[in-house]
């Protein structure tokens, strides 16, 4: 069966909400290594004051007995706290009483960078809240719980999975000038990838390649514009004697400017992947818009927002990079218990090792 993720959720909605289905039996989960990611998605320097209201904390509400998954849908539940500010502009229903509290007036000034203009035109929406509120990056924080789940299948089989900001050593001072001018950064961010066996992924066809699913994760994350995978856009600069890892007896190499992946397949060296971040889209010193109602010229959006992401980014990367791993896992090892696919998964790792 093959593992299938769904999210919902708004920004300032009631919750966020995620159901993955096709999970072995039996795995056990740790809610506070969940909870643990969560709070990491939260930190980070530049971060809105949005953090302070939000204490992210992973509920499960179906498949999971004990601790141990059942084999059945898990649905994951994490809470927005701020949307008791919301309750009137955010109702899911016809809301009664005077309007109050926030998001009660159309937004009719798009900001070029977001999705409130394609998103409004595309579905005929009147408010850029309509479109805002489920493209913006707060439901990152279900997919980080989702990536707890994915992490602790990959632990079953050895696997570690790690997201860093690319080392930028004046990344604060950088943060704090942004501040001052009420300007926005973006950033660079690397997962790596461990004890991956040889051979998940295939040449087969495009969409069987694990470079193009990792790519395809990280550039489903909001913000994200460029994506390399070990060496990337520094290996077009090389020569075919510089860029390649060659093989040593045993099959083991000194180099890995491939990061781990050759023809669609790891290759048993460490994934490394590299997103590059745009910086964020609503400044407080709002960029040139046009109004939706009058078509007059008019200063974009203001509203609470992140002055940096990129720490967050790198949780949030973490965890897409460990759920298709862990989809693509479990296509090759299958099992509808947790057992059966470490079993498969050592009988492949003998197999390998015997070549
Ligand atoms: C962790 C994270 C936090 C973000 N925070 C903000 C924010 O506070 N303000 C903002 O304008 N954009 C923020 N973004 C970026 C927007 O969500 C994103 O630019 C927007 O949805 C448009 O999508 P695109 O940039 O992929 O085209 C954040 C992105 C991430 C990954």
């Amino acid at each position: 069966m093959t593992l299938r993720l769904s999210t919902a959720g708004e920004s300032h909605g009631p919750a966020l909400v995620a159901i993955m289905s096709g999970l072995p039996a039996g795995l056990e989960l740790d809610r506070e290594a969940i909870d643990r990611d969560l709070k990491r998605r939260q930190e980070g320097y530049g971060r809105s004051p949005r953090q302070q209201i939000e204490q992210d904390r992973v509920e499960v509400l179906a498949g999971l007995r004990q601790g141990r998954t059942l084999g059945t849908p898990l649905a994951l539940v994490v809470r927005n706290n701020d949307h008791k500010n919301w309750t009137w502009g955010m109702n899911p229903w016809q809301p009664e009483g005077e309007p109050h509290g926030k998001g009660t007036k159309a937004v009719t000034l798009p900001r070029p960078g977001h999705a409130d203009l394609p998103g409004v035109l595309k579905y005929d929406h009147d408010d850029v809240r309509n479109s805002l509120e489920r493209a913006s990056a707060r439901h990152t924080a279900v997919h980080v719980a989702v990536g707890g789940v994915a992490k602790a299948m990959l632990a079953t089989i050895g696997i570690t999975v790690e997201g860093s900001t690319v080392d930028e050593p004046h990344l604060k001072e950088r943060i704090d000038e942004a501040r001052k001018a009420r300007d926005t950064v973006g950033g660079v961010i690397e997962v790596r990838a461990r004890n991956v066996p040889v051979g998940l992924g295939s040449y087969a066809e495009k969409d069987d390649r694990l470079d193009a699913r990792l790519a395809f994760a990280l550039m489903g994350i909001q913000a994200v514009k460029g994506v390399e995978i070990g060496d990337g856009f520094a290996l077009a600069d090389m020569l075919g004697s510089e860029a390649h890892d060659e093989l040593r007896p045993g099959f083991t190499r000194d180099t890995n400017h491939a990061g781990g992946l050759e023809g669609g397949i790891s290759n048993g060296e460490e994934i490394i992947i590299r997103a590059a971040m745009k910086p964020l889209p609503t400044l407080m010193k709002p960029l040139a818009s046009v109004d939706l109602e009058t078509h007059e010229a008019g200063l974009a959006l203001v509203e609470r927002s992140d002055v940096a992401a990129v720490e967050a980014l790198a949780v949030i990367a973490e965890a897409a990079v460990a759920w298709e791993l862990a989809r693509t896992a479990h296509e090759k090892f299958g099992g509808d218990s947790i057992g059966d696919f470490v079993a498969a998964h050592r009988a492949y790792v003998e197999r390998i090792a015997n070549r």
